[in-house]
């Protein structure tokens, strides 16, 4: 029933609180208030305060006004304490009229709904009935600042006893199921409260509106949390709990003002106390595009922390392939792992901020970990198995839209396959040192990688030692293909076939066109007496020097990297003989008076 606020306003004002109260426990002044011992639990020593419009308890957290202090101590509903606190008031309660009743019910939006909700599951909290969940929560680890800050609250049992108090004022059940605290029959009437039982996590968009609920269980029982409906106002899968805070948060400097990913609301409000006020968690499922999108409005490289467990590696990879689709070079992602059998909310309780801060200021870059991340669980695979990494591994870089960009992990991801899986060498063995940046593609460019392919194609065993190089080449389409398949074949069998082989299987795979175009191409160019000069009779010589042409930068440090390997002894004896013959390649280059600063 619609009470005029100004009605509700006069009657408090006419009905002194602590004279109400006295009649139930014996008040003493305490400065310009009273205390006395709690009506609400059983106390020797007073803990319960009453201010000039409300009372509060420090023992049970009891907490009112003069009507709520009349609800609970004589279990009446709301009109009934409103009734007898106005007659002892010599006033009369109003009755409403019905289209003032129809505007009430309009007016309130469904954000309206939930805050009144908000606002009674918070009062229960600290109300007898929500003792066990406040217990529950400070047993947690949480303060009563950190409770009140983010509104935690206390659902009641469910016995109506929310449809009864949001009636009060003017919310139908029909409003609290479409704003997602009530469960419907089959018929779709509202029947159940959806939340009872459980402490309460109001969830709010990143502008800080209410538009669900949460909830959890007191220890255990399943499910664990529940979660509220998708409503007109709440997608689960646009909402980041902790996002309207986080905004605020990220402000400062240092790993406290991080942006953080986490699982559970808990680690979210456990990481708040603990000084991290960027953290925010999904609402237990994986992280969508539209939650990326909203993280990367707040800050450019958010970092998501998982568990150190097989789940978390599957929720990483997971992320990891919803977010490369929408990388560029200013949106990425940052990932760090907890200890096994840690979340952060166990981790800043048992090791404190510092064990946090340090897990954040260690989070590695997404190009970093990718590798890690794709490669999980593959111990010295086999042709096949290495195969379909590779191809895995160019797939997924290829999913980044920004060319560079797809082009600097792509040849990140393959730098570190070759270190981690070369063929035979096992860890440690020879490759060129990291490439800095990706090839650019100019059109003299595309002849020499045309070259560069048709040289492997004329003369196939220079593929053992030119693989690597040649697979970290940036190559159009059609000429990658190509490239896939020469890799697959030397993957397969260790080595490349003799050429005309090579040739009629090549043509068996459909790729005929593709080789006549890179053989034209360098037939076209035809071959002079000084280039007989400049590589002699060896083919690797030549494919050298193409490919320092393409970027002389590039190559020159890749020989320094393997030069500074040599001279560590790293180098076996194949990697000494291409490193020899780079050299030569590099010479020519510098006789034949191309521009080799680097
Ligand atoms: P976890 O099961 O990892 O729990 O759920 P937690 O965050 O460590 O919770 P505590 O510490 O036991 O309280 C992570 C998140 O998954 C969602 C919730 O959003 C939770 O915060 N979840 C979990 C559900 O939605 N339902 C469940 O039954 C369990
Ligand atoms: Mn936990």
């Amino acid at each position: 029933m619609a009470l005029d606020p100004a009605f509700l306003d006069e009657l408090r004002a006419r009905t002194p609180i602590a004279p109400v109260i006295g009649r139930r426990t014996k008040l003493v002044r305490s400065g310009k208030n009273w205390k006395g011992c709690c009506p609400f639990h059983g106390e020797k020593t007073p803990s319960f305060y009453v201010y000039d419009d409300h009372y509060h308890c420090f023992g049970c957290q009891a907490h009112g006004d003069v009507i709520t202090f009349v609800m609970e101590s004589e279990g009446r509903t709301f009109i009934e304490a409103v009734e007898e606190l106005a007659t002892a008031a010599g006033m009369e309660v109003p009755k409403p009229d019905r289209a003032q009743r129809a505007r009430a019910e309009e007016a309130r939006t469904l954000g309206e709904v939930l805050e009144a909700v908000q606002a009674s599951w918070q009062r229960r909290l600290y109300q007898p009935e929500g003792r066990e969940g406040l217990a529950y929560l400070r047993g947690r680890g949480l303060t009563d600042e950190t409770i009140a800050a983010f509104g935690l609250g206390w659902s009641g049992e469910g016995r109506g006893g929310l449809v009864a108090e949001m009636a009060e004022h003017d919310i139908t059940p029909a409003m609290l199921l479409e704003a997602g605290v009530m469960r419907a029959d089959e018929d779709g009437t509202p029947r159940r409260e959806l939340f009872y039982n459980r402490v309460t996590f109001p969830i709010r968009d990143r502008r800080g509106r209410l538009v669900s609920f949460g909830g959890r269980i007191l220890g255990d029982g399943q499910p664990k949390y529940l979660n509220g409906p998708e409503t007109p106002i709440f997608s689960k899968r646009r909402v980041l709990f902790g996002l309207d805070r986080a905004r605020e948060g990220v402000r400062g400097t240092g790993a406290g003002a991080e942006l953080l990913v986490v699982e559970g609301y808990m680690d979210v409000i456990a990481l708040h106390q603990a000084g991290f006020h960027g953290a925010v968690a999904p609402l237990g499922t994986a992280l969508t595009a539209e939650q990326l999108e909203a993280l990367w409005q707040v800050g450019p490289a958010p970092v998501l922390c998982f568990d150190g467990d097989a789940a978390g590696q599957r929720a990483a990879v997971k992320a990891a392939q919803t977010a490369l689709p929408l990388l560029n070079v200013e949106r990425t992602l940052r990932f760090c792992v907890l200890p096994e059998g840690e979340d952060p909310d166990s981790l800043v309780r048992r090791d404190g901020s510092a064990a946090m801060a340090a897990l954040v200021e260690g989070a590695r870059p997404m190009g970093q970990v990718l590798f890690g991340l794709l490669s999980e669980g593959v111990r010295n695979p086999g042709p096949e198995q290495r195969a379909a990494l590779r191809r895995r591994l160019v797939e997924v870089a290829a999913l980044i839209p920004d060319k560079a960009l797809a082009a600097e992990y792509r040849s990140t991801l393959l730098d570190s396959f070759f270190e981690t899986f070369r063929r035979g060498g096992g860890k440690g063995a020879a490759r060129p040192a990291i490439a800095t940046a990706p090839v650019a593609m100019v059109d003299a460019d595309l002849q020499r990688q045309c070259i560069l392919t048709a040289i492997i194609l004329e003369q196939p065993v220079v593929m053992g030692e030119v693989q690597d190089a040649y697979c970290r080449l940036e190559l159009p389409a059609d000429i990658a293909a190509l490239r896939e398949e020469l890799l697959d074949l030397y993957d397969a069998q260790g080595a490349l076939p003799p050429a005309e082989d090579l040739a009629a299987s090549l043509s068996a795979t459909g790729l005929d066109d593709v080789c006549q175009r890179v053989r034209a191409v360098r037939g076209r160019r035809g071959r002079g007496r000084d280039e007989d000069d400049l590589f002699g009779t060896d083919p690797r010589r030549e494919w050298w020097h193409f490919y320092a042409l393409l970027n002389v930068g590039r190559f020159a440090a890749e020989i320094r990297g393997d030069t500074e390997r040599m001279c560590a002894g790293e180098l076996d004896e194949a990697a000494w003989l291409s490193l020899r013959t780079r050299l030569l390649a590099l010479d020519a280059l510098r006789r034949g008076g191309e521009d080799v600063d680097e």
